[in-house]
């Protein structure tokens, strides 16, 4: 049965290797019936989070600040899996990704909030977070395990912390200029990763 995906692009170069690998991974996503909705991040307005612990009250828009991140809400709560797509920056997101990553937190006050007025169900309704899956894609210039280490624990952190199940991972190195993973086996790995989902 396809699966609503929801692609969180982190990149701030549109043709990128990111782009590419998110091209491939939804290619194979779409051809076996999956639905995929993508964001390219860094190109929309989402502000960094301010840490002031006011959101929650409207699920709908549950943060604070009203800007680009409420059409990612929305999209979220109805993604059966979440793609984290991003290049490494200083072996982790880029701050582009890493913002709305801290900007789902919203999301946790509104179930908070919910909870609070209406008990369990409604808390879990609000977060929707419980049981979707994750994939996590990055290019990145260093092709060494080292060089992929802090990611892979941040991301299996992450995971097991927000109820993801992990679908799989394309960790690519050795691409650095945009359009270097022209003809890369990754970009199968991400469209077989994508058609595997259904
Ligand atoms: C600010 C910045 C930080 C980077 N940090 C790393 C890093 O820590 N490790 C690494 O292997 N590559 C690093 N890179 C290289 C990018 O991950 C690589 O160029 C990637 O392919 C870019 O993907 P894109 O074309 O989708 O933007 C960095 C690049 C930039 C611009």
């Amino acid at each position: 049965m396809g699966k609503n995906v929801l692609v969180l692009n982190g990149s701030p170069r549109k043709h990128g290797n990111t782009a590419a690998l998110v091209e491939a991974f939804s290619k194979g996503a779409e051809q076996t019936g999956s639905t995929v909705v993508r964001f390219d991040v860094a190109l929309m307005d989402i502000a960094p989070c301010r840490g002031c612990l006011g959101g929650g009250a409207d699920v709908n828009s549950p943060c604070v600040q009203k800007d680009d991140m409420d059409a990612i809400y929305a999209a979220y709560r109805a993604a059966d899996v979440v793609v984290l797509a991003s290049p490494m920056y200083c072996w982790s997101f880029t701050a582009q990704e890493k913002a709305v990553l801290d900007r789902l937190f919203a999301l946790m006050e509104a179930s908070m909030c919910a909870a609070a007025a209406g008990g369990a169900e409604a808390a879990a309704a609000a977060a929707e977070s419980g049981g979707k899956e994750c994939v996590l894609i990055m290019p990145a210039e260093e092709n060494t395990e080292r060089n992929f280490a802090p990611i892979i624990s941040y991301y299996v952190t992450l995971c097991e912390r927000m109820g993801w199940r992990d679908r799989g991972r394309v960790l690519v190195g050795g691409v650095y200029e945009a359009g270097a993973i022209a003809g890369n086996p990754a970009l199968d790995e991400a469209f077989q990763l994508g058609a595997s989902l259904a």
